[in-house]
């Protein structure tokens, strides 16, 4: 199930000792595929400062949608090989009320919570209690090549339809292609669209919590979606894409225009990674409908130590040291993710790292959360089923989000909650 298990490097010694030295006591922190190439490193720097410790770590699928399900698994049966789990921001009400991980406040510094950014703290609650720290926060973002905007004297596009227009006139122009995004059917197919509602105006539940995909702005986000393809603005193959397939074109300089979560930009600049566009990309908000503002989705992982887990001391000592300034410094500069400290964002090096980062400090503060409750990832499995076949042309826009609605409001009811304990 996992595809590759790594003993971190300076931790290697520790191990091969553990024999025969009773003292050494090894933990296990399951975290997603590494396209940033730091997670190493990051783990090195926990050893070197605790050297009784080695830690395992287990890299998961790149998939949210698949990374969970791998999860699911083994905390359902109470595994207790894993101690730390990275955890996508929207799966923190669901363990929690599943009751998997180690409730945190009696173990971490509380205080030192008001100095994250409220958003990020507020995706490891769940009812009243913290259940993990903010590891690194995400908001999606438009990426621009900004020497063939200038070139053609295009300005950024500020809304769907400009986007539309100028990916697919640039695109064909520079024979490449004009817009790559997240379409394949998983959660990152999810954040995509919900930029889009919001952006619209919609949501996916009204202020009743009902769910409200048969509005005219859900029928309208499916349909600017939808149009990207009919106008030639993206490949259908966008329906297969997950983040690193988008991100592999666009820094390759195969792509005009992409949405991508920050870490991209770090990649973007780095020829020894293998981008051809060093300095010639520029990040923007993503685009609306004509008069209406931009929306963001707030992404983001966190740490949570696993209620199963038989090392909860040193697993917290590691969840408190891959969210230290230090650690949140190091992976910014290093790996290109967003810090959930606000210092790390005031820090000179940085400021001078990620000029943008002032400029769309606003953006990352202000992006919209997914809903919190413990059924969301069963509910986006839905989503992401009845959007991919409307996208795919299977099922008309209509009848995708009629079927969606019906399926939502069974979903939701009463009953249907009581029946998942949710
Ligand atoms: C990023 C985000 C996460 C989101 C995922 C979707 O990893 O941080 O919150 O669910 O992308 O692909």
């Amino acid at each position: 199930m996992w595809k590759k298990t790594t003993i971190a490097a300076c931790c290697v010694l520790p191990l091969l000792l553990s024999c025969a030295d009773p003292g050494t006591r090894t933990i296990t922190w399951a975290v997603g595929k590494d396209p940033t190439g730091r997670h190493q490193a990051l783990v090195d720097a926990f050893c070197r400062r605790h050297p009784g410790i080695t830690v395992k770590l287990l890299e998961m699928p790149e998939s949210s949608t698949a990374q969970h399900d791998a999860y699911v698994t083994h905390l359902a049966a109470a595994d207790q090989s894993i101690d730390i789990y990275s955890i996508d921001i929207i799966w923190t009400a669901e363990f929690a009320n599943a009751g998997w991980l180690s409730p945190l406040g009696g173990h971490v510094d509380t205080l030192q919570l008001k100095e994250f950014l409220p958003g990020t703290v507020a995706g490891c609650r769940y009812r009243d209690t913290l259940w993990a720290l903010p590891w690194f926060t995400d908001a999606g973002l438009l990426f621009s090549r900004a020497d063939i905007l200038s070139e053609s004297g295009s300005p950024v596009p500020k809304t769907w339809q400009q986007l539309e227009t100028a990916a697919a006139r640039l695109g064909a122009k520079h024979g490449m292609t004009g817009y790559v995004w997240q379409g394949q059917q998983y959660e990152g197919l999810v954040c995509n669209f919900l930029e889009v509602l919001w952006s619209c105006g919609g949501d996916l539940f009204d202020s009743t919590g009902r769910p409200s995909l048969d509005s005219p702005e859900a029928a309208q986000a499916v349909a600017i979606m939808k149009r990207m393809f009919d106008g030639n603005a993206s490949p259908p193959g966008v329906l297969t894409y997950k983040e690193e397939e988008a991100r592999q074109l666009f820094t390759g300089g195969q792509a005009v225009f992409m949405r991508n979560w920050p870490y991209a930009w770090a990649l973007a600049q780095d020829a020894a990674k293998g981008s051809a566009v060093t300095g010639r990309v520029m990040l923007s908000a993503l685009p609306a409908p004509a008069g209406r503002g931009p929306a963001s989705c707030l992404g983001g992982w966190n740490l949570a130590v696993s209620r199963f887990s038989k090392n909860q001391a040193d697993a917290v000592a590691l969840v408190e040291h891959l969210t230290s300034f230090e650690a949140q410094k190091d992976f910014a500069l290093n790996g290109g993710r967003l810090p959930t400290r606000s210092a790390v964002y005031a820090d000179g090096e940085v400021r001078r790292a990620y000029p943008h980062f002032e400029q769309l400090y606003a953006a990352f503060r202000t992006a919209r959360p997914r809903p919190v409750r413990p059924d969301y990832p069963a509910l986006s499995d839905e989503i992401q089923l009845g959007l991919h076949r409307a996208l795919a042309g299977n099922v008309t826009v209509a009848q995708a989000l009629r079927e969606l609605q019906e399926r939502l409001m069974r979903m939701t009811s009463p009953a249907a909650r009581r029946e998942r304990g949710t």
